[in-house]
């Protein structure tokens, strides 16, 4: 694997670090000061050391601040918290405004215009309580918020739809339930994790009911947190670390944000077309990658994520799930297994368990990835060895989804 990789690709940029701050309610901190928190982190991971004023631009992802903390123009703060007056990019695209920052600033290293790039996404949204519920709608048509609904109940629509069509089965209404349990077993030794608690199956389905079959244990939380990762040109990654990970696909698409236009509800398009040209670039298949980082925001997304991916056939994404977890459940991590071949999925405890600040969530997930490969995850490290990992991060109910995979060792 690795020679043949290292023949045929060229790094679109390398990760020399890393950084992140706790997810969950962090009530005494202001938007720009939770991502100062993450880049400091980020900027002081680097092996051989890397100051704030090698920063030669910033890319920040985020959805609400505007309207969470009435803040206009971030990157000014940003400038003033750290003391340098270089460009800064700030990207909107709803929960993948972090995967998208990401996407953009491996297209600037790629350039050639920048050496040593800082790319952080945040999100502070306990603050608002129960507005927040309504401020999410900006990802969805007016249409679908005008006639009630909210994101839980999009995605239960796309929930019923599934057990209507492929589910009828208590299996199935149990494997979603159980992917709620799995995410929460990954997430009881990450240290950031917003919840690091033991879920059962009966405690998903005895959960309130928040939009019918979605319960609140299917969902991923309101949250508030930042990530940072620090990205150099790869030929210059060996001044910064011994182990630095590169990036070698990174893919964008985009959709309708409306989900009653979408030809199906019970799959993804946009996952389908940037993971098809993601694969493509590296020249591998979804059986190459051991850990993936999947949009769980709904545990039907990370069901419907595994039959887009091709990882399980249409429809049959329950039954897999269903089975590797009745027979993997006691293990440190529970791989999706299919044909022998074990996929981890979100070995942190993904959006479900980790927390959702949703435009941190797509650097949250290039974190995890990076210290995965460099097996720097601590307690909650996958017992495996692992060389290529995948983070797909999407917006709205499929509005847009990027897909960046990851590796280490390929480029000397
Ligand atoms: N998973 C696990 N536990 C959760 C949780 C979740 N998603 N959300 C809340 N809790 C816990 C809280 O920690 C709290 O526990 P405690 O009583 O032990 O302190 C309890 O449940 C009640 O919390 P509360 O904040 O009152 O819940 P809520 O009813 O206001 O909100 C949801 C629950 C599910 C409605 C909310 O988390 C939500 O809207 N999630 C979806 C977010 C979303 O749409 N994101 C965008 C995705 S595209």
């Amino acid at each position: 694997m690795t020679n043949s990789l290292s023949l045929k690709i060229k790094p679109h940029a390398a990760i020399i670090g890393a950084g992140r701050t706790n997810f969950g309610e962090q009530w005494y901190k202001d938007p720009e000061k939770l991502m100062i928190e993450a880049g400091i982190n980020a900027l002081e991971s680097v092996d051989f050391g890397l100051g704030r004023k090698d920063i030669q631009a910033c890319y920040f992802g985020s959805f609400l601040y505007q309207t969470t903390n009435k803040l206009g123009l971030v990157s000014g703060y940003m400038a003033r918290e750290l003391g340098i007056n270089i460009p800064m990019n700030t990207t909107e695209a709803a929960c993948a405004s972090g995967g998208s920052a990401f996407y953009n600033a491996c297209i600037a290293i790629k350039s050639g215009m920048y050496n040593v790039i800082l790319v952080g996404g945040f999100e502070k949204m306990t603050d608002r309580f129960n507005k927040i519920i309504d401020d999410l709608m900006f990802a969805a048509d007016p249409y679908e918020f005008d006639a009630g609904f909210t994101f839980p109940s999009l995605y239960a629509s796309m929930m019923a739809r599934y057990i209507h069509d492929y589910g009828d089965d208590q299996r199935c209404i149990e494997a979603l339930a159980q992917i709620a349990c799995k995410n929460h077993h990954h997430a009881v030794n990450n240290e950031y994790a917003q919840f690091r608690r033991e879920i059962t199956v009966q405690d998903v389905l005895k959960s309130p009911l928040v939009a019918d079959p979605i319960r609140l244990l299917h969902c991923s939380p309101i949250s508030d947190g930042a990530a940072a990762v620090i990205l150099t040109k790869p030929e210059l990654a060996r001044k910064y670390t011994d182990a630095p990970i590169y990036v070698i696909a990174s893919q964008q698409a985009t959709d309708d944000v409306s989900l009653y236009t979408r030809e199906s509800l019970t799959g993804i398009k946009v996952t389908r077309l940037a993971l098809k040209k993601a694969l493509d670039e590296v020249g591998i298949s979804m059986k190459d990658i051991q850990i993936a980082e999947v949009h769980d925001c709904f545990t039907i997304e990370e069901a419907i994520f595994l039959e887009d991916s091709g990882f399980y056939e249409k429809g049959k994404a329950w039954k897999g799930i269903y089975e590797s977890y009745e027979s993997f459940k006691n293990s440190k991590h529970i791989p999706y297994v299919k044909d022998g071949k074990e996929l981890i999925v979100n070995p942190g405890g993904g959006l479900k368990a980790d927390g959702h600040p949703v435009g941190a969530t797509g650097i949250r997930q290039i974190h995890e990835c990076f210290i995965q490969l460099r097996g720097e995850a601590g307690k909650h490290q996958v017992d495996k060895e692992i060389n290529l990992a995948l983070c797909h991060n999407i917006g709205g109910t499929g509005g847009i989804a990027t897909l960046h995979i990851l590796t280490r060792d390929i480029y000397e």
